[in-house]
């Protein structure tokens, strides 16, 4: 069999697995829905979730990529016990990866409509309703969508194409430096504009209070900061189990987990501290949801001096992030055909390229041609695949996960922790063993149901 191609540096590793982490999710999820359950509070229950949650199963994704050296569409069949089903989930992950990007393709298209209109200066100067109508315009216009959805998807493959070193590594590389570069900057501008005190208190200072008066109470705000955890790291798909099969073992998994999750975190604080100083210091209120970023922003910056610079920054930070996420997903996804059936790379980027500007479309049209297509108590397409994949296949997916690791009906405890434990740096762990095998899967499936309670309830 030809040898899997292994990253160039563990640095490689370390940013293409934050590359896959960050994305949408730090950088407008984040800020959006902390704005929508009231601040502060809300930040301190999501760190918890990543802390006792998000980076032991990244610990274990990890380990099953690495033992396994194959994707998720492979790697239960070669770990599981003869007999066990447990390799059925692999078309859960698979799905997973495929619904993420039929969604995100979309976004990562408005955010390069959104640099475009930003430095040409199309929002300097306009009134607040010029700028609600450009983004309700670009929702009602198919063919401008579908050709910005397709120069990201197209731009994105041809990264991949260039293998996984000579182009994924690489280019990831330098947008992540870019990316924080840029973050740095942002955040010296935004905290530095007069007034930015109250949205900093709002960001920082928690008041557990807001938790329940936030839209659908307490339990929505625990559901919303869990699956916020598990979208943030992309987890439960397999999506950075891949690049455990990308490394070798001189390193330890824990540490390198809890370096991702440390990058992760930054670029979403720091997206956070971007925002609310900023929403502050002209008086606009931050619970906007998702409209935060095409709507209340470009506001700001209309009224900021310098504006047209500071918005096409902005949207390069945002659009940067999208891209690291959706490159690292389509690696997976290129490694399934290869894991799957042997094709050769080329092929499985070019039929997968034609698929996903296919299974992108229903997201587009959702917003116009087929805007009739409204699920109860979740939206449009776009919600729906949102809602399928974060509040269903991420958290489901983690605990089989999790079982898989800690059961002996799984691939087991003992062999797990000696996947995690091999190399040099910080051990699982494992004194904890009780919690991950029945507290932790509990955890999640218990908050998943008092979500969907909340969410369908009366
Ligand atoms: N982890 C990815 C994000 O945060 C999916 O956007």
């Amino acid at each position: 069999m030809k040898e899997r191609e292994k990253f160039s540096s563990r640095l490689g590793f370390i940013l293409i697995s934050a590359g896959c982490a960050i994305g949408l999710g730090n950088v407008w999820r984040f800020p959006y829905i902390t704005g929508q359950y009231g601040g502060a509070a809300f930040v301190f229950i999501y760190l918890l979730f990543l802390l006792i949650l998000g980076l032991p199963i990244m610990v274990m994704e990890f380990s099953v990529g690495r033992a396994s050296q194959l994707s998720a569409a492979r790697s239960f069949h070669k770990l599981e016990p003869k007999g066990s089903k447990w390799h059925l989930y692999s078309y859960g992950a698979m799905l997973g990866n495929y619904l993420l990007m039929a969604f995100y393709t979309t976004v990562g298209g408005w955010l390069i409509a959104y640099v475009y209109k930003m430095a040409k200066g199309e929002f300097v100067n306009v009134d607040p309703d010029f700028i609600t109508g450009s983004f309700s315009t670009m929702l009602q216009s198919p063919g401008y969508m579908t050709i910005c959805m397709a120069v990201v998807v197209l731009a994105c493959f041809a990264v991949c194409s260039f293998g996984l070193r000579g182009g994924v590594e690489k280019i990831n590389k330098i947008l992540m430096l870019g990316l924080l570069a840029i973050i740095v900057v942002l955040v010296f501008r935004s905290v530095t504009l007069d007034g930015a005190a109250v949205g900093l208190e709002f960001y920082l200072k928690p008041d557990f209070s807001k938790l329940y008066e936030a839209k659908g109470g307490l339990f929505e705000s625990i559901f919303a900061a869990m699956g916020q955890a598990f979208f943030t790291l992309s987890l439960g798909i397999g999506a950075l189990a891949i690049f455990g099969s990308y490394i070798d073992k001189e390193r330890s998994l824990t540490g390198e987990a809890i370096s991702i999750t440390i990058l992760d975190t930054f670029v979403a604080l720091m997206a956070g501290m971007i925002i609310f100083p900023a929403c502050s210091a002209f008086g606009i209120q931050a619970d906007s949801g998702p409209n935060l970023l095409f709507i209340t922003l470009p506001n700001i910056f209309n009224q900021m001096a310098g504006g047209r610079i500071w918005g096409t920054l902005f949207f390069m930070f945002m659009a940067a992030a999208a891209f690291t996420t959706i490159i690292a997903v389509f690696e997976n996804i290129i490694s399934f055909a290869i894991d799957l059936w042997g094709w050769s790379r080329k092929k499985a980027i070019i039929l997968n390229l034609v698929f996903i500007l296919i299974i992108s479309m229903p997201c587009i049209l959702g917003f116009n041609l087929w805007s009739g297509f409204q699920v109860p108590h979740v939206g449009n397409i776009q919600d729906l695949e949102d809602f399928i994949v974060s509040n269903n296949l991420l958290p489901l997916g983690s605990v089989v996960y999790l079982l898989f690791c800690t059961s002996r009906y799984g691939w087991g405890w003992k062999n797990f922790i000696a996947e995690a434990d091999t190399g040099n740096g910080l051990k699982f762990p494992s004194k904890l063993r009780f919690y991950f095998t029945w507290i932790l899967p509990l955890i999640v499936l218990f908050i998943f149901v008092m979500g969907y309670i909340q969410k369908f309830g009366a």
